[in-house]
Formats: structure tokens, sequence, C-alpha cells
């Protein structure tokens, strides 16, 4: 065969910067190339592959579901749709769920539900610095000027706040305001969490003002902050979540989770999908959700979190000079350099480690969920190696 690098440019529309590996395979916490080098993966299919590659469990309950059916139409409700849905639900504590196959789906069915609920005049915000996806509700709801430029008309009502700044809040929230998306620890922006106090003034705001607020936990939810969801760090129940990514144990699989209050809101014929709830990414998403709520993977993730923030903090202090500051909670993490980190990636990449970098200068690292002690290490001794290197 060509090499594939080349064939891609033959073939495909190049929306993508490819990282230049031809992946064989993947087992755990390694990715194999055509050559048989290994890599450390660091960021897990940006944050889908929470049980690393080919778990023998997901393996077995695909297998399984693909001998009775991989699909059947969402005229049907089949058993372990209804499995994932009961495990999510509890795990997350809300009421209703509507199964879409990606996060910015999920994204755009809440913007359908809350104009059905609020009407066409009242205002939607979301804040600078946000990500919810490439789709053109979700795309409005971003933050980043260089994916919308070229693609206007956007979709009208909604704006932008800044992020963490509260006195923005309490200009702009008022009566007409529908809704409000936010991201508690901002993702594709560079791994920014929201402030205390700015979660309690939008509280605040909720009591006042009746909004529904929607938390977007595409990339930070599934025990991948250390607590279930990201909103579990604040003493707030979300009128909407929005899960995707990992849910479907790297399987197409999103979510649309809204309170009791809202599941009435849109009815038969309102809304669908055809691939949405796919039986089989249900199936893997089950097993998903049992090794991380059921069976501790959620608590191995705090203290290996913790233990992966003391090592990078003590590199930040060996390294004052190259490291800014260290963000995030568990294993959602945003390292923010005084300089832009693409070469950094190459050069983790050179030794077999797979990072990413995100918003110029930050690099995030998103590793698997069943990420060990030992493998942090691993990463911390290289990230000494190059820092050294560059000095
Ligand atoms: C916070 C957040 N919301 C929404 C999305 C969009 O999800 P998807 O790529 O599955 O459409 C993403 C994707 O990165 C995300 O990080």
């Amino acid at each position: 065969m060509n090499n594939i690098f080349e064939k891609e440019k033959e073939l495909f529309i190049s929306t993508y910067k490819r990282i230049p590996i031809d992946i064989d395979h993947g087992e755990g916490i390694y990715l194999y190339d055509s050559n048989g080098k290994k890599y450390l993966d660091f960021f897990a299919g940006l944050a889908v592959n929470a049980l690393g590659y080919s778990h023998p469990d997901i393996n077995k309950e695909v297998n399984k579901q693909m001998s009775r059916f991989s699909h059947l139409s969402n005229y049907f409700i089949t058993d372990v749709q209804i499995q994932f849905a009961e495990k999510l639900l509890k795990f997350s504590g809300m009421s209703g769920i509507f199964l879409s196959n990606s996060g910015t789906e999920a994204v755009e069915g809440t913007i359908k539900l809350i104009r059905k609920l609020k009407g066409p005049d009242k205002k939607i915000f979301s804040f600078t610095g946000s990500f919810h996806g490439r789709t053109y509700g979700a795309l409005t709801l971003t933050s980043n000027e260089k994916y919308k430029q070229g693609f206007e008309p956007l979709l009208p009502g909604i704006s932008m706040l800044e992020f963490n700044n509260s006195s923005d809040l309490l200009k702009n929230i008022n009566s007409d305001t529908a809704a409000v998306f936010i991201e508690l620890i901002q993702g594709e922006g560079g791994i920014f969490p929201a402030s205390e106090e700015f979660v309690i003034n939008i509280e605040k705001l909720r009591k006042e003002f009746s909004f529904i607020l929607v938390i977007d936990e595409v990339q930070s939810g599934i025990g991948r902050t250390g607590k279930p969801f990201s909103y579990n760090h604040f003493n707030i129940i979300p009128d909407i979540v929005l899960a995707a990514k990992a849910i479907g144990g790297g399987l197409p699989l999103g979510a649309i989770l809204v309170s009791k209050e809202l599941k009435t809101v849109l009815s038969a014929g309102n809304h669908g999908t055809t691939f949405g709830g796919n039986p089989v990414s249900c199936a893997a998403g089950k097993v998903v959700l049992e090794k991380v709520f059921e069976e501790g993977l959620l608590n191995k993730v705090q203290k290996n979190g913790d233990y992966f923030f003391t090592q990078l903090n003590n590199l930040k202090k060996e390294f004052p000079t190259d490291i800014k500051e260290i963000r995030g909670k568990g294993y959602m993490i945003g390292i923010e350099h005084f300089n832009e980190c693409s070469n950094l990636v190459e050069k983790f990449r050179n030794r077999g480690v797979l990072v990413n970098c995100t918003n110029q200068n930050v690099v995030r690292i998103l590793p698997p969920l069943i990420a060990e002690k030992e493998h942090i290490d691993v990463l911390i001794s290289i990230y000494r190696e190059i820092l050294k290197e560059n000095a």
C-alpha cells in the first residue's frame, strides 16, 4: 500500500492536521505503530478512551451485542439502552435522557429544547474560551473566532460573556435570559477551571431569573476530574448535563441528561436521530460506567490525579522560566508554557509519549483513566528530560 499520508492527501478533504504515525493497534494505555514502536498515550483519543485500548470487557460486550443486532431503528427501545441509561442517570443524578451520537449533537438537541420551552426571543449565553462543537448551534456557542470565520451567518439569539468575570454576568443576565451553557473546566480553551465565586454568582442569578443551566461535561465528565462530573466539585444541581466522548467506550455516543422538570418539554416527533443510542455503543458504554463508578476507577483517578499534580508542580519549580501555570483536576490537566508548545509535543512523540497542545501554549494531558502512577512517572521523567534539553 502507498504511504497512508500521501493517500490521505489524494482522497480526503483536508480538515485535520494529522499526527505522522501510522497506528497499527492499541492495548491498554499503549498505541503501537506499523513498525512496532510503542507509544504511551496521554491524551486517550481526546478524552474518549477512558479504559484505554482493546479492553477485554468492552470487547466481550461489543461482540455479544454485535451477534444479537448492531442496529435497530429508534422505533424500538432495547434492553441494553435501558441498562446504559439507568446507570448514567443514576450517577449524574438527572431524571431524563436523550441519546445522540456525539457531543455537538447533544448541544444541538439542547438548543432545540431551550427554544421550545423559552420561545424565540430569549437569549442564550456561553463564555469566552468555551468549546461546544462544530455544528451550527454548537459553533455559535463556541468562543474561538478562528472556527467561525467564513461560516456566518451563525445562529441568532446567542451571545458570549467573559468567563470568570462576575460583573459581566450581573450586567447581562436578566429575565430575558433563556439559558447559560458552561464547561466548568474549559477543555479545548486550555484547561481553565471556573472560579468558585463565578459559579456562586451564576447560581444566585439562576435562582432570581430561572434560566436553564446547561453544564457541558462532554470532556470533563465520567470521572475525568476525579469526581463523577465536574459539577460535583461545586455545590450545584444543573438543569441539563451534556455527555459524550468517554460514555461510548470508544464508540460514538452522546447524551442529553435533563432534570425532572424538563423531561416533558420535547415530545414525540420533536427530535430524533437514526443512529443515536446505538446498542453496540451502549453495550461498550455500560462497561465504562461500571468500571468508573462501581468498580473504583473514580477513586484511583482522584488519588493518582493528586500525585500527578504534585509531580507537575515540582517540575514547575525546577523550570520556572518554562512552565507558567498548571491547571485542572484529576486527569484533566493543562500545563501552560511561556512559549508555543507544538515543538514539545513533537519531542514527547519522538520519545514515545503522546500529549496534546491546545490554545498554542498549553500542553493538554488527558490520560486514560486506567493510567497508573508508574505511567505518570514515565511522563514526568521524559518531561524533565525535554525541559533540560531546552534549557
Ligand atoms: C466540551 C466539549 N463540548 C462539545 C464537544 C463536541 O463534541 P463532539 O466532538 O463529540 O461533537 C467537545 C469536543 O471536543 C468538547 O470538548
